[in-house]
């Protein structure tokens, strides 16, 4: 059997480039890529991952100048956040361009999109492009619910079986940086409001654009990663304060180090810095998975910054 994870690029291209899916490297998390114009991949996507039929995908271009093309227009507010963030871990929502097919959006008016900075899948839409192909639908690469992949190996854990079976494959580029989904941004009004936190934080926001964001709509059904329980491993996810802690052999530890226990809880993560944790933080709610623990104690960051979007996580990952 051909291997299913592979490095060379041109080889994940003409996967795309006949209709099948390729799960792809970004800074952010693992996609799962199909050509963004073809009915019949994209079905492919909702196929592999079980997601419901009217969850609206996220289109992946090689620049803000290709970006520009999916939408009727945007917002100028938008356009500098874009300047400022792409390429890079940023979603901008806007009014969608006629050709837009309603696979992408789950038959909304609008359609999001982002460009994405890790170089292998920078590469592979450049590559893309010149094959006719202007842009990836990609979700994060795992099965509707389960916790998003950092890694090829998280990717093959969940949709090896699917991949092998219908011709597709897992373009390799190492871990991702970032290891959270990205900030999503919804450009229709005057003002920026954040449908999904991320590593552009709401202080990015209003300093790239001079406005103040908008109450966000956190809880907007229209955004997968919104709904109340998401991200969760099999372990049972409970959030405790760092004084609630207590030693117990088949229990892990998630949460900054300064937090954990010198000694008696397994330490799934101990990181150094909010950015460290987020980086870390789906591969350590995998291992609580594979190390067969009975539960897992995560302490949620109070920062603002990125400390809101793993909050927002884990709480999702505990519901
Ligand atoms: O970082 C990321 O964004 C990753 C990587 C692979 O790029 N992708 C990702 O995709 O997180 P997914 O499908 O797991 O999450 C996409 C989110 C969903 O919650 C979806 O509802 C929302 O984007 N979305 C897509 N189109 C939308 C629209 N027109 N309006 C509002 N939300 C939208
Ligand atoms: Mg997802």
């Amino acid at each position: 059997m051909a291997s299913l994870i592979t490095t060379e690029i041109s080889q994940a291209a003409k996967v795309i480039a006949v209709g099948n899916l390729v799960a792809i490297p970004t800074e952010t998390v693992y996609g799962l890529a199909a050509d963004a114009n073809k009915k019949s991949a994209i079905a492919q996507v909702y196929q592999a991952k079980g997601r419901p039929s009217d969850h609206p995908l996220i289109v992946h271009v090689a620049s803000s100048q290709d970006a520009k093309s999916w939408y009727t227009q945007l917002p100028n507010w938008a356009w500098q956040l874009a300047d400022k963030y792409w390429p890079g871990p940023l979603t901008i929502v806007g009014p969608k361009a006629d050709f837009v097919l309603d696979e992408v959006t789950g038959g909304q008016d609008t359609v999001a999109v982002r460009v994405p900075s890790h170089p292998v899948a920078h590469k592979l839409l450049v590559e893309l492009k010149d094959q006719g192909v202007n842009g990836l639908v990609a979700p994060s690469a795992n099965k509707f619910g389960h916790v998003s992949p950092t890694s090829a190996k998280h990717v093959e854990t969940d949709l090896a079986e699917y991949l092998s079976a219908h011709g597709g494959l897992i373009l390799d580029g190492g871990s991702s940086d970032v290891g959270l989904e990205s900030t999503i941004v919804l450009a229709t009004g005057d003002q920026p409001v954040i449908l999904r936190p991320g590593a552009i934080t709401e202080s990015d926001i209003e300093s790239a654009t001079g406005l103040k964001v908008l109450a966000s709509k956190l809880n907007a059904p229209r955004v997968s990663g919104s709904l109340d329980s998401h991200y969760a491993p099999k372990t049972k996810v409970v959030l405790v304060t760092a004084a609630e802690l207590k030693p117990q052999s088949d229990a892990g530890f998630i949460g900054l180090a300064k937090d954990a226990l010198e000694s008696g809880l397994v330490n799934l993560l101990a990181a150094q810095t909010p950015e460290e944790y987020a980086t870390h933080l789906y591969e350590a709610l995998r291992k609580g998975d594979e190390l067969g623990l009975s539960i897992i104690y995560a302490v949620i960051p109070t920062g603002l910054g990125i400390d809101q979007a793993i909050a927002d996580r884990l709480t999702r990952a505990a519901h």
